[in-house]
């Protein structure tokens, strides 16, 4: 199967690909669709109960695997490749578990308002690029989840799907490059528009 990524999307490698679920699948539009409604099950999982301890690399890892189990086997497991983007694999647990811990840090100390921890927080996430894909399905949700556990409203993220190829989507991918350079303006415009 040949897979179609929309811009700023991570390519999947051969033996990433390997470990897909449901065999009877061919066409990238049938992928998309089994993906969606796996991510729907774990949506509601995700926002139909208070969860205990969100900052953790435990609870990253099970949303991720809620998020993709019936659709990859490598489901909330790191990535062992390296990508164009994120940290080297054998770095992002301990990134992961700093990422936690200044979090928590920058909400004790008010640091910087809630919605710049929550879009700073969520860059980190997709900058760290932990799984060998949907990360930014991902930790689009994750920021979601975290927003409303500290009674907070959930992000609008440009109010249009972000999985498909459309002006938004680029408006996203460039608000997270300019965060890369540390300018997070456009990314916390973004996510409430
Ligand atoms: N320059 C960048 N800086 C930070 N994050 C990025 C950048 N480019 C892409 N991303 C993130 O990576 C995601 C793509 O990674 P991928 O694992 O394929 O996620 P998904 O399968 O959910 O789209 C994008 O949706 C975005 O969140
Ligand atoms: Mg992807």
């Amino acid at each position: 199967m040949k897979f179609i990524y929309p811009y700023g999307a991570t390519p999947i490698d051969g033996d990433e690909s390997e470990a897909l679920i449901p065999k009877h699948i061919t066409l990238q539009t049938e992928l998309n669709e089994w993906e969606q409604t796996n991510i729907l099950e774990a949506g509601k999982w995700s926002f139909g109960q208070k969860h205990a301890d969100i900052l953790s690399i435990e609870f990253l890892q099970k949303l991720h695997t809620k998020m993709f189990s019936e659709t990859w086997r490598w489901a909330g497991k790191f990535r062992k490749t390296l990508k164009n983007i994120g940290v080297p694999p054998y770095e992002i647990s301990q990134e992961l578990f700093k990422l936690c811990s200044d979090v928590q840090f920058q909400i004790d100390q008010a640091v910087y308002s809630f919605d710049e921890v929550a879009a700073r927080l969520h860059h980190r996430l997709v900058w760290i690029h932990p799984f060998p894909n949907g990360n930014g399905r991902h930790a689009r949700i994750y920021t979601d989840i975290f927003l409303v556990y500290y009674q907070h409203q959930r992000f609008t993220w440009g109010s249009k799907d972000l999985t498909t190829p459309s002006k938004t989507r680029k408006k996203y991918i460039e608000a997270l490059r300019e965060a890369d350079k540390y300018n997070f303006a456009p990314l916390l415009e973004f996510v409430r528009t």
